[in-house]
């Protein structure tokens, strides 16, 4: 067989898969034209709205929606309680992942989503964006509950705040500072959206088939679940804890490399000279763990971090990306690292579902092809030699 002369690029990697008008990284990440620079001043209900409608919402467009997203997450179906209830019982120690893509399979059964209705209308678009909004309070819902339930705490409602403040009360169960609730906001921003990364890309070929909604969201879950995507910022700070010193760092890092292994929070597919949003990020992480009531062996942790840095760069020339700040500023918040991921889809889940009604709005089936890489065409054996 003749080999192709220019083979396919191995994980995608250069290749432009489609188009969109919700995010680019050319030159510095934009959200829908705006950069992430000028976005991280703002809230994650603004940076939510623009994402899903294209704009940016005036103050009262900005309530309303606020409103909305609380009103979604007080009101889980109370079937899907139940079967957190019963999974809380039957498999506590289950990933919080797991937990997030079951969940939004389940809403999507009790919503009878059977996909968009065509031809996709205005209208239709205005319905699936509204379903896109639920998600985002529900999912954020089914992530508190279920921590409530595995740690024998009693369901509280949720507070009537923004979903950062909002969210980061329920895990922690106690009121937090107007500082932690801004760092943690800033986490949800930077998560919000990144363009054709693995997790959206999935989320659009469900899509692309006419399938709905939720099965999409649940696909890209799967996908985010992973130690090379979304699950990144869990291992960085197991990371941390097996380093434990400085001095630990160029040994551990030595063994690291001599087996091959990658060091989470580090590298980025498209980012090669390093991720604006671990920038922007750092920054927000060094302010916060300065601030009032974040215990002062965080700034241990931050002295580590920074030594690990140093050697990236030294040794491989690599950068962090998004996970390594985000994991050290979840931390510092008292969350405890089952849930760092689950957050990200929290945030990520207004990305998905921009893409989705991207999608939804002009579609065609996404197939690509392979180049076949097995067995020369042979015969069959007859059926004699089967049997031998
Ligand atoms: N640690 C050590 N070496 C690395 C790392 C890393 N984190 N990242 C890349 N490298 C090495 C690769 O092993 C490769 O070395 P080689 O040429 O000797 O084989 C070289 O750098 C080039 O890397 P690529 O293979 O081109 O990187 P790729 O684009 O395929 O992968 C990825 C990007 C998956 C993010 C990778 O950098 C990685 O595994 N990082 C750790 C996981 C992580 O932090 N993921 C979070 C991504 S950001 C997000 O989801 C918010």
């Amino acid at each position: 067989m003749t080999a192709n002369p220019t083979p396919p690029a191995r994980g995608l990697a250069g290749v432009t898969a489609g188009r969109t008008a919700i995010c680019s990284l050319a030159g510095t990440l934009r959200y829908r034209g705006y950069t992430i620079d000028d976005l991280v001043t703002g809230s994650f209900e603004e940076v939510a709205y623009l994402l899903l409608r294209g704009e940016l919402p005036n103050p009262a467009d900005l309530t309303a929606f606020t409103t909305r997203l609380q009103a979604a997450a007080s009101d889980l179906p109370e079937t899907a309680i139940h079967m957190l209830e019963r999974l809380a019982t039957a498999a506590p120690r289950a990933s919080v992942m797991d937990v997030l893509r079951t969940g939004v399979s389940l809403l999507g059964q009790l919503a009878c989503d059977d996909g968009p209705n065509q031809p996709i209308t205005a209208e239709e678009i205005e319905r699936q964006t509204r379903l896109a909004e639920r998600l985002i309070g529900q999912g954020a819902a089914l992530l508190a509950v279920w921590i409530d339930l595995t740690t024998s705490r009693q369901p509280v409602p949720w507070p009537e705040k923004p979903l950062a403040a909002a969210l980061l009360e329920r895990l922690r169960h106690e009121p937090v500072t107007a500082a932690a609730a801004k760092a943690f906001d800033t986490t949800l921003i930077l998560y919000a959206e990144h363009e054709f990364n693995a997790s959206t890309f999935a989320a659009r070929t469900v899509t692309s088939t006419g399938s709905d909604m939720h099965s999409a969201v649940t696909a890209a879950i799967g996908a985010l679940k992973g130690p090379l995507h979304g699950g990144a910022n869990e291992k960085v700070l197991e990371h941390l804890g097996d380093i434990g010193i400085p001095e630990r760092v160029e040994p551990w890092l030595a063994e690291r490399f001599a087996a091959r292994r990658v060091v989470m929070g580090f590298g980025h597919r498209v980012y090669k000279q390093g991720d604006v949003r671990a920038r922007l990020l750092a920054d927000v992480c060094r302010r916060l763990i300065r601030s009032e009531g974040i215990p002062k062996s965080h700034l241990h942790l931050e002295q580590l971090a920074d030594t690990v840095e140093a050697q990236m760069l030294e040794q491989k020339g690599l950068k962090p990306n998004l996970d390594w700040p985000a994991a050290r500023v979840y931390h510092a918040l008292g969350l405890p690292i089952q849930v760092f991921t689950p957050i990200f889809v929290v945030a990520r889940l207004s990305g998905w579902t921009a893409h989705i009604i991207e999608q939804m709005g002009d579609n065609r089936l996404i197939r690509p092809l392979s180049e076949y890489c097995g067995p020369e065409p042979r015969p069959y054996p007859p059926p004699a030699e089967q049997l031998d």
